[in-house]
């Protein structure tokens, strides 16, 4: 190979270099060490990959909408130090047909069904349900949108933790609703509630989870490969 075919394959690389690194610098909380909340960043971590392996638990690890979404107390130690799984829920328009059911709703309305069963370990009413939410930390995969992140407010989380910013999935060409959770948040100061907005954290985990289904070019996500329509499939 003479070297001015070698030229564009040298640019790629370096190129593809600092994107890592851009990508890594958009962890800032990581990078500081920063505890939020008194929640350090590991255990933020832990429930990032709480949030990506409800994918495995529900569907699989490569579903084509992969937004996993898990809710947690973490003031209740009761169950380890990384404080109490309450519901998990992933993106279920295709699986029942409603197109309002993202990650973040179907957790919510996992976890409200969970908080008032009777039989249940809450067996809250419903409106100790209602306030439940302010102990509660909502931790999603992918930035939410913004039916889902006025979702966030009205229920009035302690917290809101997303992975994969809404212009990555721009970017990775996911056809989203321009206006981020930021904005969003900005927009509810009428509300009774305060919610706390911690991310992106983890994105370098979280984002090869929607980098393949508009690139074919993309690597699968762990436990994952090609088949045969070149749609990641469970290996
Ligand atoms: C992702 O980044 C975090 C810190 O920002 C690091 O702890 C973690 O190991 C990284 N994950 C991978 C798979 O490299
Ligand atoms: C969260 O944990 C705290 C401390 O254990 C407890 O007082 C509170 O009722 C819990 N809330 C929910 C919804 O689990
Ligand atoms: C609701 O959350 C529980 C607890 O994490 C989980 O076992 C269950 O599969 C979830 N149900 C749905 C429909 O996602
Ligand atoms: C749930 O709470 C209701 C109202 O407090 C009570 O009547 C019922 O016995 C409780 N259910 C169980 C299984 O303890
Ligand atoms: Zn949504």
């Amino acid at each position: 190979m003479n070297f001015k075919a070698f030229l564009p394959i040298l640019f790629w690389a370096v190129a593809s270099a600092y994107e890592n690194q851009a990508r890594q610098a958009q962890d800032p909380i990581a990078a500081k060490g920063a505890s939020i909340n008194n929640i350090p960043f590991s255990t933020r971590a832990y429930w990032m990959r709480r949030a990506n392996a409800a994918l495995a638990d529900l569907a699989s690890p490569c579903p084509f909408a992969a937004f996993g979404t898990v809710i947690v107390n973490h003031t209740d130690t009761s169950g380890g130090e990384f404080g109490k799984l309450v519901c998990i829920g992933i993106n279920e328009n295709g699986k029942v047909g409603n197109p309002v059911l993202h990650g973040e709703i179907a957790a919510i309305n996992n976890c409200s069904s969970i908080l008032t069963d009777a039989s249940g370990p809450y067996n809250l009413s419903a409106s100790e349900a209602l306030d439940a939410f302010a102990d509660l930390s909502i931790y999603t995969n992918g930035e939410s949108c913004p039916m889902c992140a006025s979702a966030i407010r009205w229920a009035g989380f302690r917290e809101y933790i997303y992975g994969t910013t809404i212009d990555t999935l721009i970017e990775q060409g996911w056809g989203q609703i321009r206006i981020s959770s930021t904005e969003v948040f900005r927009q509810s100061f009428d509300l009774s509630t305060q919610s706390r907005l911690i991310g992106p954290i983890l994105a370098n985990e979280t984002d090869p989870l929607f980098a393949w289904q508009f690139n074919p070019a993309a690597p699968c996500p762990v436990g994952c490969a090609r088949g045969e329509m070149g749609v990641c499939e469970k290996a």
